[in-house]
């Protein structure tokens, strides 16, 4: 990482100095770079003094699970870059299939009439792959705009039946649905809650199963899984006549990799189809194979109503979300007689080049048999990821398939968190990208681990060993932080 320096006035071409693994720039290239990303990009999600002051990566060129920056340091990306290249990078595969697919055309407008070959074929593959009954597809530039999606076909599927009081959604306290104006409201995150305030009207957020940290106080199995009755009460005070929908994430993400128990599922499906409200999943993260499973519902027995999808759609390779809804959703809208009884859409939706990676990247995973892979793999790593549990900040490690977390503690015995200024996760997470491996922040507490799914078990062991590395110096650090601070010193 570089620091904040001055701005060039022009940008110099990328000139890489070798091929494959010796990839750094002339190092007045990477410096000019470094500067710019600080003063013009603006990323989002890191924190706004951490980019100014330490900078990021610049990632040059990836390689399976490798990645090599400006520096030509090389990372192992345990985060499949954002939770979706799921095949690896440098997959010439997909790169020559959206090339081809460019040459031939260069769009087609989906939303209003003509569409493409490949948005035609993907759309029959998706609904060959889901959850049987989900025959219909909307095509989106990413999950948000999925979310999005979803929350207008919602209100619009109970408004053709003729009930629109049935507009309330319910989701889960630190859920992560987007970003966009609705989904921030939609996801249960309170930094986003604030920031969307006065936010969408008739969204209420339940506790989410969270056995580590039971929001309701409760211990697993004793409390009878009284998170998913939490979704009954809501009924029962609001009335199942205003609840339209209900959506969570199999397994959430961004909050911080919550796998609940295998029965939580099937259970928020019961109390749905008992009180006809819609269950929605969003398989964002959990899609394509991510927890052993091509789709975490599928794994947990359970078909949602609507089923929403991007990120391992297409690795990341090109920007695609996708919702995927029951028949009887579209034939409501169809015996309406009214041409217009869902109006909605993108002008990329179902992209003819977006389509041809995905088709590309999805024979990969069917070829490579890569969900059973992220079955087998999976289970090593979160074998593995256990045996950071001697370390002594370190509360739990929990995952399924290729998807896991390690909540970072004070004490182990009371769960004590560590007090917010330390930044603990953030401080590990800083720690482990120094030693070359990459993860994330998910919740204060949270590393997230989520590598491509072709990942093999040396390669496990290797950012195993890092984060261990990583974790053990923090930890080292804090405790003599905290006892400066209780001495006074
Ligand atoms: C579960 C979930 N849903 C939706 C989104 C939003 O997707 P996007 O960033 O593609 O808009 C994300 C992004 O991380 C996610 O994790």
């Amino acid at each position: 990482m570089q620091p904040k320096g001055r701005t060039a006035a022009t940008v110099v071409p990328m000139r890489p100095r070798a091929t494959a693994t010796r990839v750094a720039l002339d190092p007045r290239q990477a410096k000019t770079l470094h500067q710019q990303d600080a003063a013009h990009l603006v990323h989002g999600f890191v924190p706004l003094q951490l980019h100014q002051q330490q900078g990021v990566p610049i990632f040059v060129k990836g390689q399976g699970i490798y990645l090599w920056d400006t520096e030509g340091k090389r990372y192992i990306d345990a985060l499949a870059s954002l939770w979706n290249v799921h095949v690896g990078h440098g997959r010439k595969e997909i790169a020559r299939a959206v090339a081809a697919q460019m040459n031939q055309l260069a769009f087609a407008p989906t939303l209003i009439g003509p569409t493409s070959v490949p948005t035609v074929q993907l759309a029959t593959k998706l609904v060959k792959l889901a959850p049987k009954g989900l025959t219909r597809v909307i095509f989106t530039s990413g999950g948000s705009e999925a979310n999005e999606t979803l929350i207008r076909l919602v209100r619009a599927y109970w408004q053709a039946k003729g009930r629109p009081e049935k507009s309330k959604f319910v989701s889960l306290n630190q859920g992560y649905h987007g970003s966009s104006s609705g989904t921030a409201s939609l996801g249960g995150l309170p930094l986003l809650n604030k920031q969307m305030h006065p936010g969408l009207p008739g969204i209420l957020h339940i506790a989410r199963p969270y056995c580590y940290r039971c929001e309701l106080g409760k211990t697993y199995p004793s409390c009878q899984l009284d998170c998913a009755e939490e979704l009954e009460r809501v009924v029962q005070r609001e009335g199942a006549h205003t609840i339209g929908a209900f959506i969570a994430e199999p397994i959430q993400g961004v909050g911080g990799v919550i796998v609940p128990p295998s029965t939580w599922l099937p259970k928020i499906r019961e109390i749905c189809s008992r009180h006809d409200i819609l269950m929605a999943c969003d398989e964002v993260i959990t899609g394509f194979g991510r927890t052993g499973a091509l789709f975490a519902c599928t794994g947990a027995g359970v078909t949602p109503d609507i089923l929403v999808t991007a990120k391992g759609i297409t690795s990341g390779y090109l920007p695609l979300g996708a919702v995927l809804f029951k028949e009887e959703i579209f034939q409501t809208f169809l015996a309406t007689g009214d041409d217009y009884a869902f109006w909605h859409g993108y002008t990329y939706t179902g992209h003819p080049t977006v389509c041809a990676a995905a088709l590309a990247n999805l024979e990969i995973i069917e070829r490579e048999r890569l969900v059973h892979k992220a079955r087998e793999q999976g289970k090593y790593l979160q074998k593995t990821l256990a045996t950071l549990r001697d370390l002594p900040i370190v509360g739990e490690t929990r995952g399924q398939g290729l998807i896991a977390a390690v909540e970072l503690v004070k004490d182990k015995a009371t769960k004590e968190m560590f007090p917010a200024d330390l930044q603990i996760a953030r401080r590990v997470w800083e720690k482990a990208l120094a030693y070359g491996v990459l993860t994330r922040v998910a919740g204060p507490n949270n590393i997230a681990i989520c590598p491509p799914l072709i990942i093999t078990r040396a390669q496990i062991d290797e950012l195993v060993a890092v984060l261990r590395r990583a974790i053990s110096d923090v930890a080292a650090e804090v405790t003599g932080e905290e006892w400066k601070r209780a001495s006074g010193k």
